[in-house]
């Protein structure tokens, strides 16, 4: 899951769990989440908002008449794409199934309508008692997910149900509740990545100058969702992934015959590969003396893109353009030759982009859109891309 700056508000009842969400807001902007915390006025006695506003960065209010100009509870629910309630209160939850508006965090619950993850925590008995389990049940049948607190020792030295659940439970939680745990299961995808090298003789070759780190993001971003990940990886010094197959390739013509073994069985097949255009006529067996070594003859390799789209039937491909210079229309035309659906259209002047962690360019889809991607990771544009490709697989 990437956060890909999507905003969440994260309110904070008034629990002694409220310092253990100061972890929980940490791995939220980890993960490239943007947060604004709205603490409870009675939460501030356990978190104070200058730890919330250092943590996050973002002013923190309590009050709806703190910042009225801005109209602080509509614009927060404007502005959410999220909303996470972590840690809860038997209190709050009372608050919130009675429709109540009594402090700011309640009137942005109120005025919000996006997927919203409820992360109780209290007392067992508290927990247990009629009271809040009626609340809780009418919670989860407004559609808000509640969560169950988890058994053990609590800070009243009882042992029960109760408990904040740890940090990773409670994203995966909210994995769910967004609908990105695993929306590519049951998916195939094929990933090139790399670039490919073509034999002079047996010291040297021509090759270029891609990582395969943005295929890697890719294999890495499609696994976290689910899918099952097959990489066609040539000549990069990367980790492999553990649970990704990967066949590990050096020519363009292995590559072809790697994608033609396993292209028919795909569901995506995303091209990120660097294939050289053309290979040596003659791949020497011996090694080329230096006063040979004045001329390469060249033979053109095949188009692996235009040729296995041949084979196309309900794949979705992705395809990528290195250019010095941004060309839309030109790129869009690149797009329809080589049977593309999506192309990414990366601006690699000046070099920087080769081996970086960070990439910038224009998502181009057959439907006509063109997003522009301003610097990002490359795991943040690989979820993109995979996100515009399960669009079109509908
Ligand atoms: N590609 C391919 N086979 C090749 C060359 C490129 O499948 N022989 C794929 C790459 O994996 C990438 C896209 O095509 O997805 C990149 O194409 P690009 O090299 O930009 O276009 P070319 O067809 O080589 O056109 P030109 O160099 O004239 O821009």
């Amino acid at each position: 899951m990437q956060g890909l700056g999507r905003e969440i508000v994260l309110g904070v009842g008034g629990g002694i769990a409220a310092y253990k969400s100061c972890d929980l807001l940490r791995r939220l902007l980890d993960l490239d989440f943007k947060v604004t915390v709205v603490p409870t006025p009675s939460s501030l006695n356990f978190v104070g908002a200058a730890t919330w506003e250092a943590l996050s960065g973002r002013r923190v209010t309590t009050e709806v008449f703190q910042s009225v100009e801005e109209v602080r509870h509509v614009s927060l629910a404007k502005k959410a794409d999220f909303l996470i309630i972590a840690p809860a209160t038997a209190d709050l939850m009372a608050r919130i199934a009675a429709g109540r508006a009594d402090d700011l965090l309640t009137n942005v619950v109120l005025a919000a309508s996006v997927p919203t993850l409820i992360v109780p925590a209290m007392h067992p008995q508290m927990w247990s008692n009629p009271a809040t389990l009626e609340n809780v049940a009418t919670l989860r049948a407004r559609g808000y997910t509640v969560l169950d607190p988890e058994i053990g020792a609590l800070t009243s030295g009882d042992i029960g149900q109760g408990r904040f659940p740890s940090t990773p439970n409670i994203i995966s939680a909210f994995k769910s509740v967004i609908g990105e745990s695993e929306d590519f299961k049951g998916r195939k995808i094929l990933i090139t990545a790399g670039g490919t090298r073509e034999p002079i003789d047996p010291v040297r070759f021509i090759g270029n100058r891609s990582s395969g780190k943005q295929g890697y993001a890719v294999a890495r971003a499609a696994l976290s969702r689910g899918a099952d990940v097959t990489l066609i990886s040539a000549n990069v010094h990367l980790s492999d992934i553990p649970g990704v197959e990967t066949i590990k390739v050096e020519t363009a013509a292995q590559m072809h015959q790697a994608l033609n073994e396993n292209f028919a069985a795909t569901n995506v097949l995303v091209m990120s590969a660097a294939v050289a255009d053309a290979r040596p006529l003659h791949n020497a067996d011996g090694k080329i003396r230096k006063k040979d070594f004045t001329a390469i003859e060249l033979i053109e390799n095949p188009d692996l893109l235009a040729s296995i789209a041949a084979a196309k039937t309900s794949q979705v491909i992705i395809a990528f353009a290195a250019e010095t210079k941004l060309d839309t229309e030109g790129a869009k035309e690149k797009m329809v030759r080589k049977s593309a659906d999506i192309l990414y259209l990366n601006d690699v002047s000046g070099g920087d982009i080769f081996n970086s962690e960070t990439t910038h360019g224009q998502i181009i889809t057959r439907d006509g859109k063109v997003i522009e991607v301003a610097e990002t990771t490359k795991d943040t544009l690989a979820h993109q891309l995979l996100s515009e490709a399960l669009h079109k697989l509908g």
